[in-house]
């Protein structure tokens, strides 16, 4: 409550926007005034209570009952009539996946897809990524200047999503094609023709995605996540439902790709603005594994995340009843000092870096966490290996979609001096 009025919704609460200018420039910094002094909010503009500090975000990811996931892939801005109908025509009915679906079902899917996720079975991606990070940097290395999200960040993690999930080579231009504009429109304010747009383009990726299931599931002997899920529906048939391969057909891309290429952006952003940092990296390689983990607990690519209540609770010790919606700001758990000491530097030693909640937490933590993982690690090395004398270009202003939750510069300008790279291109 407001202190001074009395009103239960403080001034701050009341001014906060997680669309305006503040938030998307800097979510942990938009709500430090929450993190020390109300750490529990409503926020009547977007409808959600707001969780800020790191012991609340964590408890309520602990606990996916009373907090269900159901509500991870809403809309958050209501859809018009007239996107639906376009939907409609489509036969769109993107229904639960993994990351929005609650007990008793999560968890038995969960236990029969993991296999494909496990540090073992990833290795083997290990020289498809960094094949591809090479020839990426191949192509720009002698130019001393580049946008590295549209030259690398965005399609790296994009091709190598396309090969986790095992689509088949000659689809992966088509499902490139669609890979767009879901972060607006899951977590954003897209206007009416925006929305009429994002729904022909989604209504086209659920067809194509469709078929593309059809495809596998003529021959699902082949690698990948999806032809994996397609033999395990095989044996666990009520587990491994049509309704779900079809929409993780289409979720899984987004989940894979643009969380991912954010999160490298939003790295190599704070690391080149650290520069001693960098610096040590170059230096030492074996900080990177680390270094990586504190870049994703400083500067993550998913800065909030949603539940829904399903019985009356308390929250941070603040009475929260049954069918409220909560806006989790992970983003800022990460720079809570009550976890984090000094929480704002960067410190690619810092021992509980790997403690951050970027990837979530308990029953439903991320997946991919460790194909994500390795994807940064790998264009970490690549990149202080071969342009250590890297910068940012001076005077950018970085842009972000804007949105409650997906995190990452639209664009990232770095420059060099070829004369001075170590290696000219491929050794
Ligand atoms: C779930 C973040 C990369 C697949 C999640 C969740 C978050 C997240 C916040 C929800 C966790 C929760 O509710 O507790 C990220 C970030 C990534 C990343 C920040 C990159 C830096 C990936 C990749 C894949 C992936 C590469 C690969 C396919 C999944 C899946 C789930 C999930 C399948 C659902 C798990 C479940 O509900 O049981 N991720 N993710 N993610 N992620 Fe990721």
């Amino acid at each position: 409550a407001d202190p001074v009025t009395g009103c239960p919704v403080s001034a701050n609460a009341a001014a906060f926007d997680p669309f305006g200018d503040v938030y998307q420039a800097d979510p942990p910094e938009a709500v430090r005034w929450s993190r020390d002094g109300e750490p529990v909010f409503y926020s009547p503009s977007l409808g959600y209570w707001v969780v800020t500090r790191y012991d609340d975000v964590k408890a309520i990811f602990r606990d996916n009952i009373t907090f269900s996931p159901s509500i991870a892939l809403e809309k958050i801005t209501p859809v018009s009539d007239e996107a639906i109908a376009t939907l409609e025509r489509y036969d769109y009915a993107m229904n639960r996946t993994l990351v929005n679906e609650d007990e008793p079902e999560h968890m038995p899917r969960r236990r029969v897809l993991m296999d494909p996720f496990t540090p073992d079975r990833l290795a083997h991606h290990e020289p498809m990524v960094r094949r591809l990070t090479r020839e990426y940097v191949d192509r720009f290395v002698d130019a001393g200047k580049a946008d590295l999200v549209d030259e690398m960040l965005w399609e790296v993690p994009l091709t190598v999503a396309l090969h986790f999930l095992g689509v088949p080579e000659e689809d992966m231009a088509t499902l490139r094609k669609y890979s767009i504009a879901h972060t607006v429109n899951t977590w954003g304010r897209p206007s009416p023709e925006e929305q009429l747009t994002v729904a022909e383009n989604v209504g086209r990726f659920w067809q194509f995605a469709g078929t593309v299931v059809e495809k596998l599931r003529r021959d699902p002997s082949g690698d990948g996540w999806m032809p994996y899920s397609i033999r395990k529906q095989q044996e666990y048939p009520d587990i491994i439902t049509d309704s779900y391969l079809h929409s993780m057909m289409m979720a899984g891309i987004v989940a894979a790709h643009e969380t991912t290429a954010n999160a490298a952006a939003n790295a190599i952003k704070l690391l080149l603005e650290n520069r001693t940092v960098w610096e040590e990296l170059c230096a030492d390689p074996g900080l990177i594994p680390n270094a990586a983990e504190e870049c994703l607990r400083h500067s993550g690519s998913v800065a909030a995340w949603r539940r829904l209540v399903t019985a009356d609770t308390t929250v941070g010790g603040v009475p929260v009843p049954a069918g409220s919606k909560l806006l989790i700001v992970n983003s800022s758990a990460n720079r809570d000092e009550r976890h984090f000491e000094d929480p704002d530097t960067v410190d690619v030693r810092r021992d509980n870096a790997t403690e951050h909640l970027t990837f979530g937490y308990g029953s439903h933590q991320c997946m991919g966490k460790n194909l994500a993982r390795m994807e940064l690690q790998v264009f970490l090395e690549e990149l202080t290996r071969r342009l250590p004398h890297l910068g940012l270009v001076p005077g950018q202003r970085f842009t972000y979609v804007p949105n409650t939750s997906f995190r990452g510069p639209e664009h990232l300008w770095v420059q060099w001096d070829p004369a001075a790279n170590p290696e000219r291109s491929d050794p």
